[in-house]
């Protein structure tokens, strides 16, 4: 389909603009163009250097408004300014050297039949021709860097996400000999120190130590675990695999502390039962039963830590862990 140029009739005659007709006006709005999408790119580069160098707690002054955070502003206005000369270069290469001229441009039916498609398809390319863009590499080219430019900012901004788990999200502190010690007062437990019926929340050996030098709650929501004893008689199954050492210890038994739901620490014990209730959603696990879950959402029981004494009688872990704690999106072997 061609496009027929527009009868203007009355209307004011359609004046070409400067750079239809002078080559040398259109050579210069070509470099302006250029230079538009170019110094988008720089834009994104200082986006970069300034997210690397500006200290995310510095504070700089705004004059009339106190002060506010550098990495903020500069990060701000630099990305800002990124988008906004993109858009600056696009606008101006339309008005500037795209086809300037009134035309009238039938309807066709609805349906699209091959002809139009094809008669669509020779429009597409003669509006790449007419735009020049063939002509015109240098704005081909710093547009493409432009954009180009413009994404990696988000692919830097990846870095917030923090440093790489590694096994953070499998492993807790616990280690072969750890002490358990009560949460509250940090002291070792004698077994003879806990009643039957009794439940004690608990913490690693050495956990203070972990805290200050990570300077997070992390390893502390990992490893909290609950001591409860009962009467021996009453356990119907612990986790201790065929053959190995019984990971409860007269009666005591130890449990990640972590709903293994969406990881909302648990509390409410039912003495009787030996009922544990997830104060979230309402998941119950059965501790006297191997910890398995008798209701509620959550789809795997709470994970068991083996424990026994050491020489002094104190309850020591006999292995870390067997399996991640908390919630649930772990398979089990
Ligand atoms: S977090 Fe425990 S039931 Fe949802």
């Amino acid at each position: 389909m061609t496009i027929e140029p527009y009868d203007s009739g009355d209307l004011p005659e359609h004046k070409p603009r400067r750079s239809d007709v002078d080559p040398k006006a259109a050579k210069r709005a070509e470099r302006q163009v250029g230079f538009l999408f170019i110094a988008s790119g720089l834009a994104s580069a200082a986006f970069i250097v300034a997210y690397i160098v500006t200290p995310v707690d510095k504070e700089m002054p705004l004059p009339g408004f106190g002060s506010t955070n550098a990495s903020n502003l500069l990060l701000g206005i630099t990305m800002g300014l990124a988008l906004f000369l993109i858009g600056a270069a696009a606008i101006h290469w339309a008005k500037k050297l795209m086809p300037d001229v009134e035309v009238v441009q039938e309807r066709s039916p609805e349906s699209s039949e091959a002809e139009h498609r094809d008669a669509l398809l020779d429009e597409y390319r003669r509006g790449i021709d007419e735009s020049g863009v063939k002509r015109r590499p240098f704005i081909l080219g710093s547009m493409a860097a432009a954009l180009g430019l413009a994404g990696l900012p988000a692919v830097v901004l990846l870095r917030d996400l923090g440093p790489l788990p590694a096994d953070a999200l499998t492993k807790t502190m616990w280690e072969r000999g750890m002490h358990i010690l009560i949460a509250e007062t940090e002291q070792k437990i004698r077994p003879e120190d806990m009643q039957v019926g009794t439940l004690i929340s608990a913490v690693p050996e050495g956990i203070d130590l972990v805290m200050e030098e990570a300077g997070n709650l992390n390893e502390l929501a990992k490893s909290a675990v609950m001591l409860i004893r009962m009467d021996p008689a009453e356990i119907v199954a612990d986790q201790t695999p065929e053959g190995k050492e019984p990971w409860s210890y007269e009666g005591i038994l130890c449990f990640s502390k972590i709903c293994t739901h969406v990881g909302c620490p648990l509390g409410l014990y039912e003495q009787l039962t030996h009922h544990m209730l997830c104060p979230c959603h309402q998941s119950t696990f059965d501790l006297a039963d191997a910890g398995n879950v008798i209701f509620g959402p959550s789809s795997r029981s709470l994970p068991q830590l083996a424990i026994t004494v050491d020489e002094d009688g104190y309850l020591i872990a006999r292995e870390g862990f067997a399996e991640p704690v908390g919630p649930s999106f772990w398979e089990r072997g």
